[in-house]
């Protein structure tokens, strides 16, 4: 691989799955795995194959349908963890195992109550054992960003002369700036006698809103890989935003004179793609792929677009996606062009029987819904349309009354696994008495922590999509639904949500601890 190229290290579904409430089910990293794939990410960390069973089916997966792109797991510091990541991806033609092991004195001490000779014995060790499985191995050194220089180059030393071919220094507590961190790298890089056999790696968390700053002023430095994640998702304030830094790469070439491998045209899809399927939306005005990242509001500035576009925009909307996408289905549109669009858009599902389900709520959609989107066609495959497995709640009928002076009232039928149940409630509007309607049948006793709508598309014909986040007993989930009526959405976000509650879920965190 050329000197000139950034290799871009996507881990949307292992770090971003770690944002309390965006779990992904196996079909859901399937379609995220095969967009990301589209997109041309160099490499994507599927996931944490030790955390769960359906963590490892999920990577496994990934790494049966992706062919271009290497397919990664995590993996603690440890024989058991490599075995679980080796074995999950063993279908992939181009497989990594990521390893990793906390190197600052506060984790050393604390967490790991390791002394540093045994933890750099302990990624010596990971690092020859991973690579029996694979020649692409890579080491992290755990909060890198608070740990000493020395240590890091002595440590780094040893895993590469191990075989790890990749090290990555992750900013995990996101406590770096910008000066500092490309210093740090520079320094390591200098004084590690033989990083020239390795790519250097960041992976720089946003806790002070700099992951991006950080991650671009370590490839000044000589870093050749950055991880990030669609959408910028990821543990507490999230990870660096894949599409900001392959935007400010292409756009600032004139200084950054690296290459990605990435179509910039598939950036907005796979946004809204991550974020249906996570229940977490984009807010307007996030950079690349918030909804008014292009919309020229003030009246000198359209002036100025109109007369010459480079006035006051750097980068144009087509490049990142923003309408290359928006081809139109309708009515009229049969099962043919219907699965064609799925299949370009890397959603079609994997079995006939979800393909005919998903056919009959296109022609259902169609005919409330003039024109279709691709957009659409993202709702219609994702949030509760799309989850796998049997469901304990389902919405049969809805009925809500509310006139102005009246209070709001919601009738809700649901199908219990099967047993009709239907249930009255009066709320503070018809959303609150559908919603109220609901709990009062399923008694989950969860609290509401998020309820958002968004438009779909512009226009008031437009499908409401709602997300709700749910809290239980501290666990979080979120459910996402889409429709013309957003009280039917409303109800379906909610009943998505409780269905994911009712599944249990046992999911080892990668930051517990380790060896
Ligand atoms: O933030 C972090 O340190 C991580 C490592 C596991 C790479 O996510
Ligand atoms: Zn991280």
């Amino acid at each position: 691989m050329s000197n000139n190229n950034l290799v871009i290290f996507d881990t949307t579904m292992r770090d971003g799955e770690q944002s309390p409430g965006a779990s992904m089910t196996k079909d859901e990293k399937v379609r995220i795995g095969k967009t990301l794939e589209r997109l041309g990410v160099d490499v994507m960390e599927a996931g944490f194959a030790i955390a769960s069973k359906g963590d490892f089916e999920a990577v496994k997966a990934v790494a049966s349908v992706v062919k271009e792109s290497t397919v990664c797991s995590l993996a603690r510091a440890n024989t058991k963890d490599i075995d679980a990541a080796a074995q999950a991806l063993e279908p992939a033609p181009r497989r990594r195992i990521h390893t990793f092991i906390a190197t600052s004195p506060i984790h050393m001490q604390y967490k790991l109550k390791m002394q540093p000779d045994q933890v750099v014995e302990a990624a010596v060790a990971a690092v020859k054992y991973a690579r029996q499985f694979t020649d692409d191995v890579e080491f992290s050194a755990e909060d890198a960003g608070r740990s000493e220089p020395d240590f890091l180059c002595r440590i780094f030393e040893a895993v590469i002369a191990a075989g790890a071919g990749t090290i990555n220094v992750p900013d995990t507590v996101g406590y770096a700036l910008p000066y500092e961190f490309g210093n740090l790298i520079g320094n390591i890089i200098e004084r590690t006698p033989n990083s020239d056999k390795a790519i250097f790696s960041v992976h720089c968390h946003n806790d002070l809103g700099l992951a991006v700053a950080n991650s671009l002023a370590a490839v000044q430095q000589g870093a050749r890989q950055v991880e990030c994640t669609v959408n910028g998702l990821g543990e507490r304030a999230g990870n660096a935003s894949l599409e900001e830094i392959v935007m400010a790469m292409r756009v600032r070439k004139d200084l950054m004179e690296l290459e990605t491998g990435i179509d910039t045209t598939q950036i907005v899809p796979a946004s809204r793609l991550v974020s249906s399927i996570t229940g977490f939306p984009v807010q307007p005005n996030k950079a690349i792929v918030g909804a008014n990242a292009f919309a020229h509001e003030s009246g000198i500035h359209q002036d100025g677009v109109l007369k010459h576009r480079e006035t006051y925009e750097i980068m144009s909307a087509e490049d990142v996606g923003w309408s290359a996408n928006r081809m139109v289905l309708g009515k009229h549109s049969g099962r043919a062009a219907f699965k064609n669009r799925l299949e370009e858009l890397g959603i079609m599902p994997s079995d006939e029987n979800a393909f005919g389900d998903a056919f009959v709520r296109f022609k259902a959609l169609a005919d409330k819904k003039h024109d279709i989107f691709d957009e659409d066609l993202v709702a219609l495959m994702t949030g509760d349309n799309a989850s796998d497995g049997e469901v304990m709640f389902k919405l049969s009928d809805l009925e809500v009354s509310s006139k102005m002076g009246a209070v709001p009232e919601a009738r809700v039928e649901l199908d219990v696994q099967g047993e009709q149940v239907e249930m009255m409630a009066q709320g503070d509007g018809p959303v609150d008495a559908a919603l109220k309607a609901i709990e009062k049948i399923a008694q989950s006793g969860a609290e509401i922590k998020l309820y958002n709508v968004n438009a779909i598309n512009a226009g008031t014909e437009s499908q409401g999509e709602v997300t709700v986040r749910l809290e239980r007993a501290g666990r979080i989930v979120n459910g996402v639904g889409a429709d013309t009526d957003i009280v039917v959405a409303s109800a379906r976000a909610y009943l998505h949500a409780l269905n994911q509650m009712m599944r249990p879920q046992v999911r080892q965190h990668p930051q517990t601890s380790t060896v």
